[in-house]
């Protein structure tokens, strides 16, 4: 296989998981990568810990209600927003050291995912490219120049005028790679998604006006960061911008300095580290994103379910006893202890209100929008007869494809997880791949599983809020998967989240 040739169809055929060609894979612990990433000799800033705005209930918020002014952005802003999106929320010990995880879920607890800030007159923070040191909630200053030019114009942004600053999320590839070798592209992105929608909800949180960009030219805004695409590259920007009148004026494009060998080398997460080439060459054949409006495919995505008839999603009018989303982030955690009850109708209903709002808010301007097939199985659910049924978070309206009690069957599909059987609901994130590979090219594939890790955290944060559990599900056998959805030869299972009331401890 050539370097810059797979396709997302080739991709994920060729890291599908089967029960009959599952070979044992022992861990090197002696090589287990670094879940920190360092600095050799850079000093690093504290980040402010100031109180929070006050809050409005994540129902509120996520609806966009009672929406304050945008607030400026300062840098206790940027400490905010960085804790909101990703932060240590609980501790265990594991191999006679503490082991926190984060906000975000991740595939295996392997942290793949970085932040970057880039920014170039925020007040009381130096204009420059920041990393975010999670474990000590500090920045690492990695360029003290303005960087934000040349990254706006790497996303193709022409309008500059009321940018502030950038976030940037990359992947460490060997981090998951460790343990799910060639598989693990899938759960960088996945990951990736995961963070990114924290972000955009801590935004929203704080009232910043945003935008999001996955189309974006991969060696720019690597090579901005000082990451060179193949153990670390960049998966998402976001811009955040400031109200007119107190706009920063963003510095011309001009030659950025050489970063120096601490800076260049700090990908480096393990003395062995193993290159799976599944992994460079899908990554590479994604980086020349090109325009979906340009691409002239026009046929729809089709992964082959049809729906005889659609219902609609009623708005969810209650919930005003909800947490507020900082609260409800560090309460998220993955919950397996799933008890064989229905899920009332008012919570079912209160879950896809705030998926559909969710996907509504940035899909406006997000590239990929419609990369994605959104289902569920829903085995108890309230009012609700067992089946699976289609997602369609536009029009906000559900559909049923195939009545039948079904996560049983799935649950033998994803590798026996027996506790998976009791969840009430099991969504489910499709892609028809050959649909991915004409209209966006191998990008296509980050933009579905971006969005598929999205709405996961979303399903996760909403089960919270409404006292359910949640737990994502990348191990699944795939042709198993695949069968039992009865999906198009080109088409496939990405990503499962189970959803559904929980034993209380
Ligand atoms: C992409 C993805 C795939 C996952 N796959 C599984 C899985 O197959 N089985 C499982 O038990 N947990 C799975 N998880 C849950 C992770 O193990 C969990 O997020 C991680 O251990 C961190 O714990 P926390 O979510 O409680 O913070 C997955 C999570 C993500 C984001």
């Amino acid at each position: 296989m050539s370097e810059r040739n797979m396709s997302s169809f080739q991709y994920h055929r060729h890291t599908a998981y089967s029960r009959s060609r599952m070979s044992g894979h022992l861990l090197d612990w002696a090589n287990q990568p670094e879940v920190y990433k360092t600095y050799e000799g850079i000093s690093s800033i504290p980040l402010p810990n100031g109180n929070l705005p006050e809050e409005r209930n994540f129902r509120e918020m996520v609806h966009g209600e009672e929406t304050r002014p945008p607030s400026g952005i300062t840098f206790q802003t940027l400490s905010h927003i960085l804790r909101l999106t990703n932060t240590l929320t609980a501790r265990t010990r594991y191999s006679g050291r503490d082991f926190f995880y984060r906000s975000a879920a991740s595939a295996g607890a392997l942290y793949p995912n970085e932040i970057y800030l880039a920014h170039d007159g925020v007040p009381d923070l130096n204009p420059g490219l920041y990393h975010y040191g999670i474990r000590d909630r500090v920045l690492h200053p990695l360029r003290q120049e303005k960087v934000l030019c040349p990254i706006l114009d790497a996303t193709d942004f022409p309008d500059k005028t009321n940018a502030a600053a950038s976030l940037l999320i990359t992947g460490i590839f060997f981090r998951s790679a460790w343990k799910y070798r060639a598989r693990a592209y899938r759960y960088v992105l996945l990951d990736a998604g995961h963070v990114l929608e924290n972000l955009i909800l801590s935004l929203r949180c704080l009232s910043i006006p945003f935008s999001v960009h996955n189309r974006f030219h991969d060696r720019d805004v690597n090579s901005i960061l000082g990451i060179n695409g193949r153990q670390e590259a960049c998966i998402a920007v976001v811009h955040l911008y400031s109200e007119s009148d107190e706009a920063f004026p963003v510095a011309e494009p001009r030659k950025l300095s050489v970063l120096p060998e601490a800076i260049l080398q700090s990908s480096t997460v393990s003395a062995k580290e193993v290159v799976y080439p599944e992994i460079p060459s899908i990554h590479e054949a994604g980086a020349d994103a090109p325009d979906s409006a340009v691409s002239g495919i026009s046929s729809r995505h089709d992964p082959g379910i049809s729906v005889q008839n659609w219902q609609a999603i009623e708005r969810c009018k209650t919930g005003n006893q909800m947490l507020t989303y900082p609260e409800l982030l560090v309460r998220r955690r993955s919950k397996r202890n799933y008890i064989p009850h229905p899920m009332q109708q008012n919570d079912f209903g209160g879950l896809l209100d705030l998926i559909c709002t969710s996907c509504g808010v940035v899909d406006k301007n997000a590239d990929g929008a419609d990369s994605l097939q959104v289902g569920f199985l829903a085995d108890r659910v309230e009012g609700l007869t067992p089946g699976f049924y289609l997602l369609d978070p536009h029009e906000r309206r559900i559909g049923l494809v195939q009545p039948g009690q079904l996560t049983g069957i799935m649950t033998n599909a994803c590798l026996n997880q027996d506790w998976l059987a009791h969840a009430a609901v099991h969504f489910l994130f499709m892609a028809d791949l050959n649909f991915l590979d004409q209209r966006w090219g191998a990008r296509g594939y980050r933009y579905a599983m971006i969005r598929a890790g999205r709405i996961g955290q979303m399903i996760y944060l909403a089960a919270t809020a409404l006292n359910m559990g949640a737990c994502g599900i990348g191990a699944f056998y795939d042709e198993e998967v695949n069968a039992i959805l009865d999906l198009n030869p080109s088409s496939s299972l990405l990503y499962l989240v189970a959803a559904g009331p929980v034993k209380r401890l």
